[in-house]
Formats: C-alpha cells, sequence, structure tokens
C-alpha cells in the first residue's frame, strides 16, 4: 500500500484536472446513485480521494461521509465536504457496525491486494439490507478495441484477480454479500494514448495486473511506442461499477 497512497500523496494537487474533472465525477457519482438501495440516508464514500465525486453524491440530500488514507487528497476532500471526511484506512474504518445505508468505492479495488479486507470491512459497517457499490476492471475497461488494447489485453490474464469482477463476486459472497445490479459510466477524458500507456507501464503502473518481466515490458513499451499518433487519446472507457447487498436476516 505504500506506494499506492506515495502516488497520492504527490498526485492530489493535479488529480481532478487529469482524471476526467467534474464531467468523470458526475458520471461516476450518476452511476452510484443508480445502485443505491430504496430509501437510503446514508453513504460512505471510501478512498474519496479528492471528494470530486463524494460532493456530487452529497448533492442529492443523502448524508455522505468521505474516508482516505492519503493525507493530500483528503486535504482537498475536508475543502468541499467540510466535517465530513476522516483519514481511515479502508481495512480499518472508524464506523460501528450495521451503521451506513451504503458504501461506495470508485477506482479503488483495482490498486490494492487486499480487496477481500476491504469487503469484509465494508459489510461489516452497512445494515443489513445495504449496498457496497464499487468499480470493478478498471484498468481492462481502457480502449477497447483499440490499437492499445490489442497489445494489452494478451497481459491481462491476471487483471481482475484484485477485484470483484475478478472472482465472479466470491470475495463478496465469502462476507454475506449478494449480487444487487450494476451500471456504467463514461470516464471523460480518460482515453488512454500509446505514449502515456508506455510511461504507466515502464512506472509500474499497472503492477496489479501485469506481471511480465523487464524484457516483456521493454517489448510491450516498444509496441507501443511503435504506434501511430502517439499523443492522440484513444475512445473514453465505460467503467463498470457493480452493487452487492448485505442480506437481511
Ligand atoms: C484512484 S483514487 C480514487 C479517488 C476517488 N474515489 C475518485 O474516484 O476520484 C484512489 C484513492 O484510494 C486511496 N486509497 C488507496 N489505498 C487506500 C486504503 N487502503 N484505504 C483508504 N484509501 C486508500 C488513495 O489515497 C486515493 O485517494
Amino acid at each position: 500500500m505504500a506506494d499506492t497512497l506515495l502516488d497520492y500523496e504527490t498526485e492530489a494537487a493535479h488529480y481532478d484536472e487529469t482524471r476526467g474533472g467534474v464531467p468523470r465525477a458526475e458520471a461516476a457519482a450518476g452511476a452510484v446513485l443508480r445502485l443505491l438501495p430504496p430509501g437510503a440516508r446514508t453513504l460512505l464514500d471510501l478512498a474519496c480521494g479528492t471528494g470530486l465525486v463524494t460532493e456530487r453524491i452529497a448533492g442529492t440530500g443523502l448524508r455522505v461521509l468521505g474516508a482516505d488514507a492519503a493525507h493530500a487528497m483528503l486535504r482537498t476532500a475536508a475543502g468541499r465536504l467540510p466535517g465530513r471526511v476522516v483519514r481511515a484506512d479502508a481495512r480499518r474504518l472508524p464506523f460501528p457496525d450495521a451503521s451506513l445505508d451504503a458504501v461506495c468505492a470508485v477506482w479503488l479495488l483495482h490498486l490494492v491486494p487486499y480487496t477481500g479486507e476491504i469487503v469484509a470491512e465494508a459489510a461489516r459497517v452497512l445494515r443489513p439490507g445495504g449496498v457496497l457499490a464499487v468499480t470493478v476492471d478498471k484498468d481492462a475497461a481502457h480502449d477497447v478495441g483499440s490499437d492499445i488494447d490489442a497489445l494489452l489485453r494478451p497481459h491481462r490474464s491476471a487483471a481482475a484477480a484484485h477485484d470483484l469482477a475478478g472472482r465472479g463476486g466470491a470475495r463478496a459472497a465469502a462476507h454475506g454479500l449478494a449480487p444487487a445490479g450494476a451500471t456504467a459510466f463514461t470516464g471523460h477524458g480518460q482515453g488512454a494514448t500509446p505514449r502515456g500507456t508506455a510511461r504507466r507501464l515502464r512506472a509500474g503502473h499497472y503492477a496489479s495486473w501485469f506481471r511480465g518481466d523487464a524484457v516483456t515490458t521493454d517489448t510491450l513499451a516498444g509496441a507501443l511506442a511503435a504506434l501511430p499518433d502517439q499523443d492522440r487519446p484513444r475512445a473514453d472507457p465505460e467503467y463498470r461499477l457493480v452493487a452487492h447487498a448485505k442480506p437481511v436476516p
């Protein structure tokens, strides 16, 4: 986790404008809202980051809280949602058992190797009937059908190993959660470029699913560098969000 957090401590300053800004945040917030259980009044945005998505969910009248582990991200979030964000690791939340109607996590699970612990903790804080809504298969959503995708896809065998989709919901089921719907949202401004993808590959940003050695990395980065239009973003991705509900006894 240290590397992940280090990235976000330094990325906070330019996170919003490099991740699709308000259009992406509005699309993500809309997707979360579509998956909420009827009558939901409280929601925790897990790994709320700068709070750009959280703020949009909060604009609907729900009581919305945010939690994130990175100081710098949280500072921005605190400006947007004063008194409603807390610094916390997603595996140890400072909320009582069965105290929330919904928990969402946008763009968290693909980053970490301990999805099971996060799901268990979310299941603990959800009330019976409550819903956990998470993005899945984030990296695999990129550039579907593009020339970049054609190069990366063969290396994505373990792509979803860390998120809920990767185990067909088994991780959620293991913590007593049952499938409760799915939706998608457009990652505005998130279309990848060949140059950026090669840079991210070399920098280890795809470590959660790319297991290639140094030679494979070089070969793949070389193939990306040979693609045309090095700085032209490919199509905006469609990200998947799935919901799992805590059964009512
Ligand atoms: C890709 S950002 C997503 C932020 C926000 N959900 C959004 O969509 O704009 C990932 C966030 O996860 C946070 N994070 C990573 N590991 C975490 C953990 N174990 N507990 C809490 N937050 C974590 C990072 O600090 C970062 O803010």
